[in-house]
């Protein structure tokens, strides 16, 4: 009766965590040899679906099947046994052991009672081969980046002879290189027979790489379509509406120079970086992933120190290195790594967004907690932020969800100077259209906005000057109208020289 190519098959999953209906009635199947998309929104339950299958939770209601056979995960031992091997938004690699070792964790092979590290290392070698990465087994976790993160966890998948590959969000950090290599691999592994379950917010990944696509709106399965789906549809079916204008840019005159950067220089990662922005500007910064644009927007922040150069907020000079100058000055900074910088896990979604107005909402040395509250509470509303209530833990927020409240907290800083560093990595196409919304609302009271963005469409979009970064240094800057696509790449990939080369004399 079951279909032979029937990998797996859930029916009517529920699951309930205090205050949140997570999964309301899911079904969703999987067949040999297929990239299933599975696309919703932040919060609609993706990542709870898939850690039924990894084991990771177990459903409150309703029915797993592998194979044709009902089954009961109930731990990641179980998940492996029935061939489900599951890549999280979140890596799950130990930083301090070696490639191998992280791939054999727990099952080395042995020899007289010993780890055999010789068979180990010969056997991830050849797994490494497999999906065409470079990097030794005998390397530290700790030292790679996080494409070759995600390569070793698929060499991992590959060892357990996974019939059933879960991926969640594996795109969201990835340069658009990196996408193209991935994409590679999976094709393979869907070649052999592999099952891919694939979760993504970049819509044009799925009739890319995608066979059926499920769509979940708060918990609930409201649709299964092929994967050549026209966007606008797919977006309908996961948002509920349709999204007229995905960049509403809004800018009003430019005004002054508020943040000026001049000869910014740190030995052997960036060099005499220069740049200005007005107020009511949006400069976007593209260029490749190891450019330095995270680091120099963290030593423009006083996050990292520089060795040469300035950095002006109104013409007065900043202190080097020092977060609280930059702050007082009236500097942001979203930062990329959101788990790392941005927010405290273990404090409720209310106090996050508090955390940077802490100040303002002070009256006479007391905290105005009704004042933070109602703030919070309004900013939330408008991002969408998907909780039970302002007082859940920040931990438990889908990573969508995580991602909006560290914009939210620096939006509502009142910051002149706002510097977003991928800022919409992980949100959903209608949360977008919200950031964007926001960022055209601070430039309209006067902000001037420096925006990283790998993401081309979104740099394109919404800039009003596009700064290019390549080696450490500015490539070259195009105005809205110059900057295509292959204006930006052409300069991305460039060798860029600046006037002041040669030894610095100090
Ligand atoms: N351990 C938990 N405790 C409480 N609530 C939780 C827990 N895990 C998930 N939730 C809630 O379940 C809902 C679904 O979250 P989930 O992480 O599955 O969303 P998602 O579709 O993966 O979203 P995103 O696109 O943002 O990653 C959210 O409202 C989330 O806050
Ligand atoms: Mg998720």
């Amino acid at each position: 009766m079951s279909n032979p190519d029937e990998l797996l098959r859930i029916e009517g999953i529920r699951k309930t965590f205090p205050g949140v209906v997570a999964l309301d009635g899911v079904d969703f199947d999987l067949r040999r040899g297929e990239v299933h998309v599975l696309l919703g929104e932040n919060g609609a339950g993706k990542s709870t679906l898939i850690k039924m299958l990894s084991g990771a939770h177990t459903p409150d209601a309703g029915r797993i099947h592998v194979g044709g056979r009902q089954v009961r995960i109930q731990g990641a031992q179980d998940a492996e046994r029935l061939g489900i091997a599951t890549i999280y938004q979140e890596f799950n690699l130990v930083p301090d052991l070696t490639v191998a070792e992280n791939i054999f964790l727990g099952r080395q092979p042995r020899r007289f009672g010993m780890i055999d590290r010789k068979r180990m290392e010969a056997e991830a070698e050849t797994l490494l081969k497999r999906v065409g990465v470079r990097v030794s087994p005998r390397a530290r976790v700790r030292e790679l980046g996080i494409a070759r993160l995600q390569m070793v966890e698929i060499a991992k998948a590959l060892s357990l002879d996974a019939r059933v590959l879960v991926m969640d969000e594996p795109t969201a950090v990835l340069t658009s290189e990196e996408v193209e290599k991935l994409f590679a691999i999976v094709r393979s592994l869907r070649a052999d027979g592999v099952g891919i379950v694939f979760i993504t917010h970049h819509l044009e990944e799925i009739a890319a790489l995608g066979d059926r696509v499920t769509v979940i709106r708060d918990g609930r399965s409201v649709g299964q379509v092929p994967a050549d789906t026209p966007e606008e549809e797919l977006v309908r079916l996961m948002v509920g509406r349709s999204i007229e204008q995905q960049y509403p840019r809004e800018r009003p005159e430019k005004g002054d120079v508020l943040l000026s950067v001049e000869g910014l220089t740190r030995d052997g990662v960036f060099h005499d970086v220069s740049f200005a922005v007005h107020a009511g500007e949006v400069v976007g910064v593209a260029g490749l992933v190891g450019a330095g644009r995270t680091e120099v927007v963290r030593a423009v922040f006083g996050a990292d120190p520089y060795d040469d150069g300035t950095v002006r907020v109104s013409g007065s000079r900043l202190k080097r290195h020092d977060v609280n100058a930059a702050m007082a000055a009236g500097i942001g900074l979203v930062p990329e790594d959101r788990k790392g910088q941005g927010l405290v896990l273990d404090a409720s979604v209310a106090d996050n967004l508090g955390l940077v107005t802490l100040r303002s909402a002070t009256r006479a040395g007391i905290v105005d907690r009704g004042a933070q509250h109602t703030a919070a509470e309004r900013m939330a509303g408008r991002l969408g932020v998907r909780m039970a209530g302002l007082g859940q833990h920040v931990r438990t927020l889908s990573g969508g969800n995580q991602q909006k409240v560290v914009i939210g907290k620096w939006l509502l800083a009142d910051s002149r100077v706002l510097i977003l560093d991928e800022p919409t990595r992980g949100i959903d196409v209608g949360a977008k259209v919200e950031i964007y919304q926001l960022i055209n609302e601070l430039t309209a009271a006067g902000a001037a906005v420096l925006m990283i963005s790998s993401d081309l469409p979104e740099v394109l979009g919404m800039s009003d000057r596009v700064l290019v970064m390549a080696q450490g240094r500015i490539a070259g800057e195009l105005s809205a109208d110059e900057a295509t696509q292959d204006a930006v790449m052409a300069l991305a990939v460039s060798t860029p020289t600046t006037e002041k080369e040669g030894p610095r004399g100090h």
